[in-house]
């Protein structure tokens, strides 16, 4: 913050209007619009200058709103890059390619055919170590209104008429403005305690009375045309018993068995997209299980494992992220009006949490969370996909 270092970071930099810079600021959001400020006015910036801001943006619809505004009067919106690294994420972008570079299956991907989708990301870790971050925000604002829902939108969205910015962009910020309000009592919200040894989630956040949830599952719809009526159930968690992220498309049951008992039942098709570990795309469709026998059925994946098949390194999602920065490409960022949308989708969420002052309910750290996550889906006659 010191003068020096602002001097001593001009003479660092090359006077050459050819060159790019790209200032990343990995910072709590309460810093951003002075470091924003401090680089405009210092003139270490040109209309060409990109800045890098960090989930999460802002804390509330207010904040983050009042923080749009802040950077606004020093860069212009395609000036500002802002970074989930989700949406850098290898089958996050295949997610798109699959939608929109295949036949297959966009005629199937509405609420006529499809009966749900579930958003799964679910890691081992606590929260020690960044506990008092962590306590301040919780999963809904850590997890929830930025990376679940940045992968519900690229699912639920129409298909852009373009791979470009502003026409993704545009699609995603329908789909934020298409979800209902969810009801803040019907969501399923935990927070770990020790299972003997591994702390609880109060020892790792210091705060012995903390009503933080590490944990959430929630319901939601996108009321449109496409998507009435089709439950699109989220979850996420910490110290969960495995570290897991995957998009689950389960395709309604055929509408006529034609095979007799003996076939076996027939299961409904997935399409199972695993963010990680072991990236790659499934689709599971019943065949007829070789051999002799008769007609016997069974269910298979048709397997895209992005290791096996593709044995190329993989660049990580942030440097992929901060190569589109260099390159100008804002399309795996969010624009202003996107965060905005999904913090008014929030907000109320959080608001009626903070109210009530409900605390979360607690889970033995390693398992799968509450078994009111359970309840929620299978109250619904649908079960949590299970990873094999
Ligand atoms: C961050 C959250 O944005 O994403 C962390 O603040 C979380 O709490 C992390 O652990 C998960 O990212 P990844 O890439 O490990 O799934």
């Amino acid at each position: 913050k010191g003068e020096g270092g602002w001097s001593a970071l001009k003479d660092l930099l090359r006077d050459d209007e050819n060159v790019v810079r790209a200032y990343y600021f990995s910072v709590g959001p309460s810093l951003f619009a002075d470091l924003a400020g401090q680089v405009r006015n210092r003139g270490l910036s040109n209309r060409d200058t990109r800045i890098v801001v960090e989930i999460p943006f802002g804390h509330a619809l207010e904040s983050a709103r009042a923080l749009n505004e802040e950077l606004a009067q020093y860069f212009h919106e395609d000036q500002i890059y802002r970074i989930d690294h989700y949406l850098g994420k290898e089958t996050v972008q295949n997610l798109m390619a699959v939608r929109f570079g295949n036949m297959l299956f966009e005629p199937l991907w509405n609420a006529q055919y499809v009966d749900h989708i579930q958003i799964t990301v679910a890691e081992t870790v606590g929260v020690g170590g960044r506990g008092s971050y962590y306590d301040k925000s919780g999963a809904m604002r850590d997890m929830v209104q930025n990376h679940l829902m940045q992968l519900l939108c690229l699912i639920a969205m129409e298909p852009p008429a373009r791979f470009e910015a502003d026409a993704v962009r545009d699609e995603k910020l329908k789909v934020i403005r298409a979800l209902d309000p969810v009801d803040p009592d019907q969501i399923v919200r935990g927070q770990y305690t020790s299972d003997g040894e591994m702390p609880s989630y109060r020892e790792d956040a210091e705060n012995p009375t903390s009503k933080t949830e590490s944990f959430i599952a929630l319901k939601c719809y996108v009321s449109n045309w496409r998507w009435a009526n089709t439950p699109f159930y989220l979850r996420t968690g910490k110290r969960l018993s495995e570290r897991m992220s995957e998009i689950v498309v389960t395709f309604r049951p055929i509408p006529h068995n034609i095979f007799d008992r003996v076939a076996g039942n027939i299961s409904q098709n997935q399409l199972v997209m695993r963010l990680q570990p072991d990236e790659g795309v499934k689709q599971w469709l019943m065949i007829k299980d070789p051999g002799p026998g008769g007609m016997r059925l069974k269910h298979v994946p048709l397997d895209m494992s992005f290791a096996q098949s593709f044995r190329g390194r993989n660049p990580d999602a942030y440097e992929r992220l901060l190569m589109d920065v260099i390159r100008g490409n804002q399309t795996l960022f969010m624009r202003r009006d996107e965060v905005e949308a999904a913090w008014e989708w929030v907000d109320p969420i959080l608001k009626a949490w903070d109210e009530k002052g409900l605390k979360a309910q607690g889970y033995t750290a390693g398992t799968w969370g509450p078994s009111a996550s359970v309840a929620l889906i299978e109250r619904d006659g649908r079960t949590w996909h299970e990873p094999d």
